[in-house]
């Protein structure tokens, strides 16, 4: 008996109606492009809709039970998301991306290439090798550099260390496990997910070695001998140094040329993480802040932070090639045929990722509509805004700047009168500021205080509105001092 042919479902067939797609699409783009009007107007609204996360969670358990045009459902998720282009957005360091880069975003989506396998993403493969490239070139590598692009700086940081530990012990730990507890030397004001790294490694506590900072929130590179040679006499054996370019919480930047130094000196992988402020390297103003990094083994670099990139889209770079094969050494046989082989065109021999976003894309589209200036212009623009913010906050007598900014990340706080509960002060502003949704601020604590933290993201924030910030700042204050 013959089979019957299997007809497409309409159920299906509905699902990629190219109609849908171009009248929905057209829809989605006019409705960004007005929020993008919006957003640079004199009228843009609250920078958050603000709700309590049972708020949250009861609207959506209550949208998921009705029935909702497309066009609504894009309004919901609209209304329920913060909006990094409104110019008083500064909080986390999210980048507010070019709109060039979101349309490659979509274009992406819908190829869907994976990325992993070369003929799975010819040209994404390709386009990585260029931004790689290009990247090293700025950092001062060099020729013998490469690299590829991950999804974010807390995998690419995993990976990197993955690669210094291959690199630098003389056992192959991927194949026979490691007995000997092994340690890696970090500023005390890292990342939390080089911390994060470190334990899924298996290097424990003892394993992570925090250097304390100096006033100025800089790994205190003196103590650097002292913490190895006692590293040392306890049994551990310490492979990597790890340098921030720039700190989270401060926007620190390490000197990362006596890190250098000190890594060479001891034989030891110098790895930095420049998740935020490596890409300084394109401003001719602000590169000498990270003067040094050309001397490290590795980079990481985010360009979903300061690089007007939406994310996830990062970039691991090596000085040496070479090296950036030794994290994984795997047997895929079904994704390549010559295991071994250093091919950088196989992007996922060197990520944890198998399927693997087409990241390089929306890099590539910033590149070619801007040109790779536009990297160093909001380097320049979004460090200098910083530095005036703190130079207002300087001028006001209840205020606390804590730090002169290097990077574009500014702490401060309000204090009033000093008898008071400060860190309680400002941890209700900040409360306060997120509810009322006219700001988007953080706050973190250094050193056992309090402060408001505002990393300036967004190129059109500008003096008026830290003034103004500066303002209903105060005026909480005093409310709920009165309260
Ligand atoms: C210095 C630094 N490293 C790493 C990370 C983590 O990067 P991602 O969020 O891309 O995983 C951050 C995030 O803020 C960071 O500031």
């Amino acid at each position: 008996m013959k089979n019957k042919p299997l007809l497409l479902p309409d159920s299906l067939k509905k699902v990629y109606d190219p109609a849908t797609f171009r009248r929905l699409g057209h829809q989605m783009v006019n409705q960004l492009a007005d929020h993008l009007e919006a957003m640079q107007s004199d009228t843009p609204g609250k920078v958050l809709a603000y709700q309590t996360p049972d708020e949250a969670l009861d609207f959506w358990e209550q949208h998921l039970a009705s029935d909702h045009s497309m066009e609504a459902i894009f309004s919901a998720v609209f209304a329920g998301s913060i909006k990094v282009h409104h110019p008083n957005y500064v909080g986390h360091q999210v980048s507010v991306p070019a709109p060039i880069a979101s349309i490659a975003g979509m274009f992406s989506d819908l190829l869907n290439n994976g990325t992993g396998v070369y003929e799975m993403g010819m040209a994404s493969n390709a386009l990585e090798k260029l931004i790689t490239d290009l990247v090293n070139k700025e950092i001062g590598f060099p020729d013998t550099a490469g690299g590829f692009m991950t999804s974010g700086g807390t995998l690419a940081n995993l990976t990197a260390l993955l690669a210094a530990r291959r690199a630098i012990l003389s056992q192959d730990i991927w194949e026979i496990g490691h007995d000997q507890p092994l340690a890696i030397i970090v500023s005390e004001a890292s990342h939390y997910c080089i911390d994060r790294a470190a334990r899924i490694m298996g290097l424990g506590t003892r394993g992570i070695i925090k250097v304390p900072v100096d006033e100025a929130f800089k790994i205190k590179t003196d103590l650097l001998p002292k913490y190895l040679e006692k590293a040392k006499a306890e049994g551990l054996e310490v492979f990597a140094v790890v340098g921030c370019a720039c700190s989270t919480a401060t926007g620190s930047y390490d000197p990362l040329s006596e890190m250098a130094d000190f890594s060479e000196a001891n034989n030891l992988w110098f790895h930095v993480d420049g998740a935020h402020g490596s890409g300084v390297v394109f401003s001719k103003k602000y590169q000498h802040l990270a003067n040094g990094i050309e001397r490290a083994d590795s980079v990481v670099i985010d360009f979903h932070k300061m690089l007007l990139t939406p994310a996830l889209s990062t970039a691991l770079l090596f000085k040496n090639e070479l090296d950036s094969y030794k994290t994984f050494s795997q047997q895929a046989a079904y994704l390549w045929n010559a295991e071994k082989a250093q091919e950088w065109y196989h992007s996922g021999k060197r990520t944890f990722e198998c399927t693997k976003l087409m990241m390089s894309t929306k890099v590539y589209a910033i590149l070619k509509a801007h040109g790779k200036e536009i990297f160093g212009d909001n380097y320049d623009h979004l460090y200098g805004l910083a530095r005036s913010f703190a130079k207002l906050i300087e001028r006001q007598d209840d205020f606390e700047l804590l730090l002169t900014p290097e990077a574009n990340i500014v702490n401060f706080r309000y204090e009033p009168d000093t008898r008071l509960d400060l860190n309680l002060l400002n941890e209700k502003i900040q409360n306060t500021l997120v509810e009322q949704g006219n700001f988007y601020i953080v706050s973190v604590v250094l050193s056992g205080n309090r402060y408001l933290r505002c990393s300036v993201m967004n190129p059109f924030t500008d003096e008026k509105i830290f003034a103004a910030l500066l303002n209903e700042i105060k005026e909480i204050g005093d409310q709920i001092r009165s309260s």
